[in-house]
Protein backbone atom coordinates (compact mmCIF):
# COMPACT_ATOMS: atom_id res chain seq x y z
CA UNK A 1 0.00 0.00 0.00
CA UNK A 2 2.10 3.67 -0.95
CA UNK A 3 0.40 6.65 0.19
CA UNK A 4 -1.40 5.79 3.92
CA UNK A 5 -0.53 6.05 7.50
CA UNK A 6 -0.41 3.63 10.57
CA UNK A 7 -0.93 5.68 14.23
CA UNK A 8 -0.89 2.76 17.29
CA UNK A 9 -1.53 4.33 20.72
CA UNK A 10 -0.77 3.07 24.25
CA UNK A 11 -4.34 3.42 24.84
CA UNK A 12 -8.13 3.06 23.68
CA UNK A 13 -8.56 7.17 25.33
CA UNK A 14 -5.21 7.95 23.11
CA UNK A 15 -6.40 6.54 19.85
CA UNK A 16 -9.96 8.70 20.33
CA UNK A 17 -7.91 12.02 20.75
CA UNK A 18 -5.42 11.12 18.24
CA UNK A 19 -8.68 10.27 15.84
CA UNK A 20 -9.86 13.93 17.36
CA UNK A 21 -6.94 15.95 16.51
CA UNK A 22 -6.55 14.40 13.17
CA UNK A 23 -10.36 15.04 12.83
CA UNK A 24 -10.19 18.17 13.51
CA UNK A 25 -7.11 19.16 11.59
CA UNK A 26 -8.38 17.95 8.13
CA UNK A 27 -11.89 19.87 9.31
CA UNK A 28 -9.69 23.37 9.79
CA UNK A 29 -7.30 22.86 6.66
CA UNK A 30 -10.32 22.69 4.34
CA UNK A 31 -12.20 25.27 5.73
CA UNK A 32 -9.50 27.47 5.01
CA UNK A 33 -9.08 25.61 1.87
CA UNK A 34 -12.50 25.87 0.25
CA UNK A 35 -15.35 27.53 3.02
CA UNK A 36 -16.54 24.02 4.20
CA UNK A 37 -15.61 20.65 5.52
CA UNK A 38 -18.00 17.81 4.31
CA UNK A 39 -17.79 14.71 6.36
CA UNK A 40 -19.51 11.19 5.81
CA UNK A 41 -19.55 9.64 9.86
CA UNK A 42 -19.30 6.14 10.95
CA UNK A 43 -21.50 4.43 12.69
CA UNK A 44 -21.14 0.79 14.78
CA UNK A 45 -19.77 1.72 18.57
CA UNK A 46 -16.41 2.24 18.55
CA UNK A 47 -16.64 5.74 16.94
CA UNK A 48 -18.72 6.58 20.01
CA UNK A 49 -15.06 7.00 21.73
CA UNK A 50 -14.04 9.55 19.01
CA UNK A 51 -17.71 11.41 18.65
CA UNK A 52 -17.53 12.04 22.49
CA UNK A 53 -13.91 13.40 22.56
CA UNK A 54 -15.03 15.60 20.05
CA UNK A 55 -18.23 16.82 21.82
CA UNK A 56 -16.20 17.33 25.04
CA UNK A 57 -15.10 20.62 26.55
CA UNK A 58 -11.75 20.43 25.46
CA UNK A 59 -12.15 19.90 22.16
CA UNK A 60 -15.71 21.32 21.43
CA UNK A 61 -14.08 24.30 19.54
CA UNK A 62 -11.44 22.86 17.76
CA UNK A 63 -13.92 21.82 14.85
CA UNK A 64 -15.70 24.82 12.88
CA UNK A 65 -18.93 23.15 13.31
CA UNK A 66 -21.27 25.85 11.56
CA UNK A 67 -19.24 24.72 8.30
CA UNK A 68 -19.34 21.34 8.93
CA UNK A 69 -21.68 19.21 5.78
CA UNK A 70 -22.36 16.02 7.89
CA UNK A 71 -23.25 12.52 5.53
CA UNK A 72 -23.13 9.32 6.82
CA UNK A 73 -21.00 6.71 5.57
CA UNK A 74 -23.49 3.22 6.04
CA UNK A 75 -26.67 3.22 8.32
CA UNK A 76 -28.88 0.80 9.19
CA UNK A 77 -32.65 -0.66 8.10
CA UNK A 78 -33.97 1.34 10.90
CA UNK A 79 -35.75 5.29 11.94
CA UNK A 80 -33.22 7.24 12.73
CA UNK A 81 -34.81 6.95 16.23
CA UNK A 82 -34.11 3.74 16.47
CA UNK A 83 -31.31 2.14 19.38
CA UNK A 84 -29.71 0.50 16.27
CA UNK A 85 -29.22 3.53 14.26
CA UNK A 86 -25.88 5.11 13.15
CA UNK A 87 -27.82 8.63 13.01
CA UNK A 88 -29.02 8.38 16.50
CA UNK A 89 -25.54 6.98 17.95
CA UNK A 90 -23.89 10.20 16.48
CA UNK A 91 -26.87 12.27 17.28
CA UNK A 92 -26.60 11.42 21.10
CA UNK A 93 -22.93 11.42 21.28
CA UNK A 94 -22.10 14.76 19.21
CA UNK A 95 -24.32 16.48 16.86
CA UNK A 96 -26.99 17.13 19.29
CA UNK A 97 -23.86 18.60 21.45
CA UNK A 98 -22.30 20.77 18.98
CA UNK A 99 -23.13 24.06 17.03
CA UNK A 100 -23.74 22.05 13.66
CA UNK A 101 -26.16 23.79 10.91
CA UNK A 102 -29.62 21.60 10.90
CA UNK A 103 -29.62 22.02 7.83
CA UNK A 104 -26.01 21.20 6.87
CA UNK A 105 -27.33 17.67 8.48
CA UNK A 106 -27.89 14.37 6.21
CA UNK A 107 -29.31 11.43 7.38
CA UNK A 108 -29.11 8.33 5.35
CA UNK A 109 -32.52 7.16 4.38
CA UNK A 110 -31.84 3.35 5.17
CA UNK A 111 -35.31 2.76 6.38
CA UNK A 112 -37.52 4.05 3.08
CA UNK A 113 -39.89 1.62 1.59
CA UNK A 114 -38.05 1.46 -1.83
CA UNK A 115 -34.30 1.55 -0.93
CA UNK A 116 -32.53 1.65 -4.25
CA UNK A 117 -34.36 5.01 -5.14
CA UNK A 118 -33.30 5.83 -1.43
CA UNK A 119 -29.99 5.13 -2.20
CA UNK A 120 -30.28 7.02 -5.85
CA UNK A 121 -31.92 10.08 -3.79
CA UNK A 122 -28.87 10.56 -1.08
CA UNK A 123 -26.23 10.05 -3.94
CA UNK A 124 -28.26 12.66 -5.58
CA UNK A 125 -27.26 15.08 -2.36
CA UNK A 126 -23.90 13.66 -2.08
CA UNK A 127 -23.26 14.95 -6.07
CA UNK A 128 -25.09 18.56 -5.63
CA UNK A 129 -23.50 19.35 -2.06
CA UNK A 130 -19.87 17.92 -2.52
CA UNK A 131 -17.23 19.22 -4.61
CA UNK A 132 -16.04 17.56 -7.08
CA UNK A 133 -12.17 16.20 -6.93
CA UNK A 134 -10.09 15.59 -9.75
CA UNK A 135 -12.00 12.39 -11.29
CA UNK A 136 -14.73 15.00 -11.15
CA UNK A 137 -16.79 12.82 -8.30
CA UNK A 138 -17.88 14.33 -5.07
CA UNK A 139 -14.22 14.24 -3.10
CA UNK A 140 -15.59 14.17 0.85
CA UNK A 141 -12.45 16.12 2.87
CA UNK A 142 -12.93 13.27 5.05
CA UNK A 143 -14.69 9.66 5.17
CA UNK A 144 -14.42 8.31 8.59
CA UNK A 145 -14.45 4.45 9.13
CA UNK A 146 -14.38 1.61 11.24
CA UNK A 147 -13.57 -2.04 10.58
CA UNK A 148 -15.65 -5.12 11.34
CA UNK A 149 -13.77 -8.17 12.74
CA UNK A 150 -14.67 -9.56 9.20
CA UNK A 151 -13.13 -6.76 7.22
CA UNK A 152 -15.99 -4.80 6.39
CA UNK A 153 -15.90 -1.07 6.23
CA UNK A 154 -18.92 1.15 6.10
CA UNK A 155 -21.59 -1.75 4.97
CA UNK A 156 -19.32 -3.18 2.33
CA UNK A 157 -19.79 -6.53 3.98
CA UNK A 158 -17.80 -9.67 2.55
CA UNK A 159 -19.29 -11.29 -0.24
CA UNK A 160 -22.19 -8.72 -1.15
CA UNK A 161 -22.79 -7.52 -4.10
CA UNK A 162 -21.91 -3.85 -3.12
CA UNK A 163 -18.12 -4.62 -3.40
CA UNK A 164 -18.54 -5.14 -7.26
CA UNK A 165 -20.51 -1.50 -8.01
CA UNK A 166 -18.24 0.64 -9.79
CA UNK A 167 -20.91 3.30 -11.27
CA UNK A 168 -23.29 3.53 -7.92
CA UNK A 169 -22.15 5.84 -5.50
CA UNK A 170 -24.39 4.87 -2.85
CA UNK A 171 -26.60 1.58 -2.86
CA UNK A 172 -28.77 -0.50 -0.46
CA UNK A 173 -28.28 -4.13 -0.04
CA UNK A 174 -29.39 -7.17 1.71
CA UNK A 175 -26.53 -8.46 3.83
CA UNK A 176 -27.27 -12.46 4.58
CA UNK A 177 -24.57 -12.43 7.34
CA UNK A 178 -27.26 -9.92 9.37
CA UNK A 179 -30.47 -10.51 8.00
CA UNK A 180 -30.95 -7.50 7.16
CA UNK A 181 -30.79 -4.68 4.41
CA UNK A 182 -27.77 -2.10 4.96
CA UNK A 183 -27.28 1.25 3.04
CA UNK A 184 -23.85 2.48 2.18
CA UNK A 185 -21.45 4.74 0.54
CA UNK A 186 -19.12 2.19 -2.45
CA UNK A 187 -15.56 2.28 -3.15
CA UNK A 188 -15.83 4.86 -6.19
CA UNK A 189 -16.97 7.35 -3.54
CA UNK A 190 -14.76 6.45 -0.43
CA UNK A 191 -11.73 6.37 -2.66
CA UNK A 192 -12.31 9.72 -3.90
CA UNK A 193 -12.34 11.21 -0.54
CA UNK A 194 -9.47 13.56 0.00
CA UNK A 195 -8.70 11.86 3.64
CA UNK A 196 -9.72 8.57 4.89
CA UNK A 197 -9.55 7.83 8.68
CA UNK A 198 -10.22 4.55 9.85
CA UNK A 199 -10.72 4.21 13.48
CA UNK A 200 -10.02 0.59 14.55
CA UNK A 201 -10.23 -0.58 18.90
CA UNK A 202 -10.49 -3.88 20.08
CA UNK A 203 -8.82 -7.44 20.21
CA UNK A 204 -11.40 -8.77 17.49
CA UNK A 205 -10.06 -6.42 14.88
CA UNK A 206 -6.50 -7.36 15.53
CA UNK A 207 -5.88 -10.06 13.06
CA UNK A 208 -8.36 -8.26 10.22
CA UNK A 209 -5.79 -5.38 10.44
CA UNK A 210 -3.19 -7.12 10.29
CA UNK A 211 -3.80 -8.31 7.29
CA UNK A 212 -5.32 -4.93 5.60
CA UNK A 213 -2.27 -3.32 6.61
CA UNK A 214 -0.28 -6.10 5.22
CA UNK A 215 0.94 -7.24 1.63
CA UNK A 216 -1.62 -6.08 -1.49
CA UNK A 217 -2.84 -9.51 -1.73
CA UNK A 218 -3.72 -10.04 2.04
CA UNK A 219 -5.33 -6.20 2.08
CA UNK A 220 -7.19 -7.53 -0.93
CA UNK A 221 -8.87 -10.44 0.41
CA UNK A 222 -10.93 -7.69 2.93
CA UNK A 223 -13.48 -5.57 2.02
CA UNK A 224 -11.52 -2.39 4.53
CA UNK A 225 -8.65 -3.38 2.29
CA UNK A 226 -9.70 -2.38 -0.99
CA UNK A 227 -10.05 0.98 0.35
CA UNK A 228 -7.52 3.25 -1.54
CA UNK A 229 -8.12 6.73 -1.64
CA UNK A 230 -6.60 7.70 -5.61
CA UNK A 231 -5.70 11.37 -4.88
CA UNK A 232 -6.28 11.88 -0.94
CA UNK A 233 -4.75 10.38 2.51
CA UNK A 234 -4.95 6.82 3.70
CA UNK A 235 -4.93 7.29 7.75
CA UNK A 236 -5.34 4.31 10.30
CA UNK A 237 -5.50 5.31 14.04
CA UNK A 238 -5.37 1.91 16.35
CA UNK A 239 -5.55 1.34 19.81
CA UNK A 240 -2.91 -1.05 21.03
CA UNK A 241 -5.45 -4.18 21.14
CA UNK A 242 -6.10 -3.72 17.62
CA UNK A 243 -2.25 -3.20 16.72
CA UNK A 244 -1.10 -6.26 18.32
CA UNK A 245 -0.78 -8.44 15.59
CA UNK A 246 1.15 -5.55 13.33
CA UNK A 247 4.95 -6.53 12.50
CA UNK A 248 7.71 -4.86 14.66
C1 LIG B 1 -22.04 -0.14 11.25
C2 LIG B 1 -20.75 0.50 10.91
C3 LIG B 1 -19.76 -0.58 10.62
C4 LIG B 1 -18.74 -0.51 11.72
C5 LIG B 1 -18.08 -1.82 11.90
C6 LIG B 1 -17.23 -1.81 13.17
O1 LIG B 1 -23.09 0.30 10.76
O2 LIG B 1 -21.98 -1.06 12.09
O3 LIG B 1 -20.77 1.46 9.99
O4 LIG B 1 -19.11 -0.55 9.40
O5 LIG B 1 -17.79 0.49 11.43
O6 LIG B 1 -19.11 -2.80 12.05
O7 LIG B 1 -18.10 -1.65 14.24
P1 LIG B 1 -17.50 -1.43 15.71
O8 LIG B 1 -16.68 -0.20 15.62
O9 LIG B 1 -18.71 -1.30 16.56
O10 LIG B 1 -16.67 -2.64 16.01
Amino acid sequence: MEDHSVVTTRTSEEAFDTAADIFAGVACEAISRHGQFTVALAGGNTPRGLYQVLASPRWVEAVPWQEAIIFFGDERDVPHDHPESNFRMAEDSLLGKVPIRLENLHAMPADMPDLDSAAGQYEQKIRDLVQPGDNGLPAFDLILLGMGADGHAASLFPDTPALDESHRLVVSQHVPVLGRHRMTFTYPLINAARCVMFLIAGMDKAVPAARVLGDEHSAASLPAGRVRPTHGKLIFVLDPMAASHLPG
